[in-house]
């Protein structure tokens, strides 16, 4: 017996159930792992709180990092003792001891430790695909980041910088525009007393943004388009605030002939050679020193609930690992 979260209604942190279970062999194709940290994300509050349904009881948690304990038949790429992280569906990562297939799994070079791999499997690989592919940001872009003091925010703005980019991000309050500005942020707006449209507008002498990147949702919608410069797109990863009202395309042609796009990570990693590569890109950067990890908060995993808790009453920066 190892033990994991479960929960089998939806709610407040307090769902969350620290229980025994069983996790058993791998069957072909499989591998077992005893993992040693777990990543929090944004995505494990929409699970939790029913605003993303899934069939009940059921785990949570789409990363973890740790050491692969046994092998199923056919798995040769893969063997006992060596080193893993993913970041997989469906949720259940928030445990002591996993099966998954073997595709789902990357084996970690020695730059990257384990609670590092933790912390940007379901973050960095979004911040790869955002910037390198979804938008390609390139040298002399200036761009907007919502939440740019967080888990995504944080490696948004180094990775974007190290790209030649300038970088305006909205953080929540001083203290995260501090942290902003140490990683790579070249103008946080404290949207709490500062009007963010006006300042992309001032900071972009009138243009606006070619991109905004906006995981907020329900609360940033209109004033993040107002952002754009003509063919800007909008690219809607998160709902952190509630979901987007339903779309107006009369809003996209007004602006300007803007783009939508409403991306999610799984899809830019569905093919193993994507989910490959796009890794081999994050942990590179990582390795180079041009993306800094920032695990600024850490809880024992059977403590998820004060971890979820603080995520939701915006009181985290940069990323939470749970340690089981
Ligand atoms: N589509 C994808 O592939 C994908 C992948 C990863 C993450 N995401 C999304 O990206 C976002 C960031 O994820 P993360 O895990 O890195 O979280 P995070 O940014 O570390 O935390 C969320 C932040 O959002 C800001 N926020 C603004 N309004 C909020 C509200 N009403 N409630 C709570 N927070 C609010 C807060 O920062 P301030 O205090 O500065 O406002 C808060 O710290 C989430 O929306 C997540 O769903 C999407």
């Amino acid at each position: 017996m190892t033990k994991a979260i479960r929960y089998d209604k939806t709610g407040g942190p307090e769902v969350m159930k620290w229980v025994d279970v069983d996790v058993g062999e791998p069957g072909e194709g499989e591998v077992r792992l005893r993992q040693s940290a777990c990543g929090l994300n944004y995505i494990d509050v929409y699970f939790r709180s029913g605003l993303y349904p899934q069939p009940l009881p059921a785990g949570l948690g789409m990363e973890a990092a740790g050491e692969v304990t046994a092998v199923g038949k056919g798995v040769s790429a893969l063997k006992a003792g060596d080193r893993v992280a993913y970041v997989a569906r469906p949720p259940g990562a928030y445990a002591q001891e996993r099966v998954l297939r073997a595709d789902q799994v990357i084996k970690l070079p020695d730059g990257i430790s384990d609670e590092a791999a933790a912390s940007i499997m379901l973050q960095g690989l979004t911040a790869q695909y955002l910037l390198r592919r979804t938008y390609r940001v390139k040298a002399g872009d200036t761009i907007l980041i919502q939440a740019a003091a967080g888990g995504v925010g944080l490696l948004v703005c180094q990775w974007a910088k190290a790209l030649g980019a300038t970088v305006i991000g909205t953080v929540g309050s001083d203290e995260k525009a501090a942290i902003a500005k140490a990683h790579g942020c070249d103008h946080p707006v404290v949207y709490t007393r500062e009007d963010f449209t006006a300042r992309v507008r001032e900071i972009t002498n009138g243009a606006g943004v070619p991109v905004v990147y906006d995981s907020i949702g329900k609360d940033t919608y209109t004033k993040s388009l107002d952002c754009l410069a003509p063919l800007g797109m909008f690219v809607s990863f998160g709902n952190a605030s509630g979901p987007l009202p339903p779309i107006d395309s009369s809003e996209f042609a007004g602006r300007g002939s803007l783009f939508f796009t409403r991306p999610t990570l799984f899809t830019y990693i569905a093919k193993r050679a994507d989910y490959e590569a796009n890794a081999a890109e994050l942990f590179d950067v990582v390795a180079s020193g041009k993306v800094r990890t920032s695990i600024n908060q850490r809880y024992a995993l059977k403590d998820v609930g004060l971890a979820h808790a603080g995520l939701e009453a915006r009181k985290t920066t940069g990323s939470t690992i749970l340690i089981p």
